[in-house]
């Protein structure tokens, strides 16, 4: 069955059906679901839904763009979280300069400080990185990142920097920017990555995939990314859900 990657189920986008919604999955051929973090609010509400629904499993970290606040006990907090029995990664962390706030040293020592916990808690590592492929890179490489694995989640970079990520061990996280008009250079990164290391996430409720761009995203969307994957890769679409399920139980050892 489909396994999602990467969605955010506690969405205020999802107020108004998120039981409706989440209870439909299995029917809709969606196995397992990784719900990812972004803030101490977050994983919380995280936490109660992975305990309502047997089928969702969780994150614990904090997302570069909501680090501004962080502190040590937060981090320690964040840490006694990981002993969650469905806690499987640290994440998600990394660096987002899209945006000139928080401060790039800020972003920096709180992405350092969660590798390092997922070091200590030996959980592979969920990386959020945008306009920031040099600095996520040095870090990564500088903390020994290729010792923890993981994902480098909803990727867009360029085919030379996933050459890099592949070389360390990690996955590719492919959503519904392949399906983009503008999405060519995903699109010539699935064509290069081996599909061993390639999973599929939605990042929902954003990046909807083609013919919905723009509208709130949810893991029923996912049949429209592994069918592109499998055009791209020459496979049939049942052997992309078959092969990138087995890699992401692989990548969240489960
Ligand atoms: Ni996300």
């Amino acid at each position: 069955m489909i396994f999602e990657t990467h969605a955010h189920y506690d969405d205020e986008a999802f107020d108004a059906d998120r039981d409706a919604l989440l209870l439909s999955m299995t029917e809709h051929g969606i196995g397992t679901i990784v719900n990812a973090t972004a803030s101490k609010k977050t994983v919380e509400q995280s936490i109660e839904l992975s305990k309502k629904y047997p089928f969702i499993y969780t994150t614990i970290g904090v997302h570069p763009s909501d680090c501004a606040e962080m502190d040590e006990d937060e981090l320690k907090w964040l840490g006694d979280m990981c002993s969650y029995e469905k806690a499987v990664a640290v994440g998600e962390i990394g660096l987002d300069y899209h945006y000139d706030e928080p401060s790039k040293e800020i972003q920096k020592k709180w992405f350092e400080a969660q590798l390092d916990l997922a070091r200590r808690v030996k959980f592979p590592v969920i990386i959020h990185s945008r306009d920031a492929a040099k600095d996520t890179l040095d870090i990564m490489k500088s903390m020994k990142a290729e010792e923890l694995g993981g994902d480098i989640h909803c990727f867009s970079y360029s085919v030379e920097i996933a050459r890099e990520y592949l070389n360390m061990g990690f996955f590719i996280g492919v959503g519904g920017v392949i399906t983009f008009k503008n999405g060519k250079k995903l699109r010539e990164v699935v064509e290069y990555a081996p599909i061993e290391q390639i999973v599929i996430e939605t990042d929902s409720p954003y990046l909807a995939p083609e013919p919905f761009r723009g509208k709130r995203n949810s893991s029923l969307n996912l049949p429209l990314v592994t069918e592109k994957i499998a055009e791209i890769k020459g496979l049939s679409p049942e052997k992309v859900i078959e092969i990138t399920e087995e890699n992401a139980r692989r990548l969240y050892n489960l």
